[in-house]
């Protein structure tokens, strides 16, 4: 059975033990993060936080926040051992999901760093188009996608 439930700071440690090094912390968290990983490097005040479950284990996290009307996906991620099985489409159907019971938003966004290959073809699949940043971009090398809301 797979679920979307509020994030756990009990959970803390497993998070960070899929990212082994700055570079993976960075691929996924952008600059918000840090290595080591510490409680506030995920904003846990300013955003919605969920862990997703699949029989018993923890197998992914993921946040939103409202930016620039968006409800904007935010520190996605599957474990490592439980990648390449589609998980990233059941995380982001329940973040959106529970988004569009929580903001009041106009469709969904994120941003991915324009190397990371795996999340792109994920968030292509999940149905996210490229689009241009309504502001200065805070990141080089990084893209915006949208997703209209159903
Ligand atoms: C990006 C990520 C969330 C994708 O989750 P996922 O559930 O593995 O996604 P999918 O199963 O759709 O696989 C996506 C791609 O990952 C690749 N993949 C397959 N097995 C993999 C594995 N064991 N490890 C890494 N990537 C793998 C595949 O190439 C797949 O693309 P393709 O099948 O079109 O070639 C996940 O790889 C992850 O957590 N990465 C680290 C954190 C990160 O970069 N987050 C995104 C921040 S924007």
């Amino acid at each position: 059975m797979t679920e979307l439930r509020p994030f756990d700071l009990t959970d803390f440690d497993t998070l960070t033990g899929w990212f082994p090094n700055e570079h993976a912390v960075f691929q996924w968290a952008g600059p918000s993060g840090g290595f080591p990983l510490r409680h506030e490097h995920l904003q846990l005040a300013s955003c919605h936080s969920f862990s997703l479950w699949h029989n018993q284990q923890l197998v992914g996290f993921g946040q939103f926040y409202l930016r620039h009307q968006r409800a904007h996906m935010a520190r996605l991620a599957i474990a490592p051992h439980a990648r390449g099985q589609g998980l990233i489409q059941t995380l982001l159907n329940g973040l959106e999901q529970t988004a569009q019971q929580t903001l009041a938003h106009h469709g969904f966004s994120l941003f991915v760093l324009a190397d990371n290959t795996p999340a792109r073809q994920a968030y292509e699949r999940a149905g996210y188009s490229y689009a241009d940043y309504p502001d200065v971009m805070p990141l080089e090398n990084c893209l915006y996608m949208l997703k209209v809301a159903n």
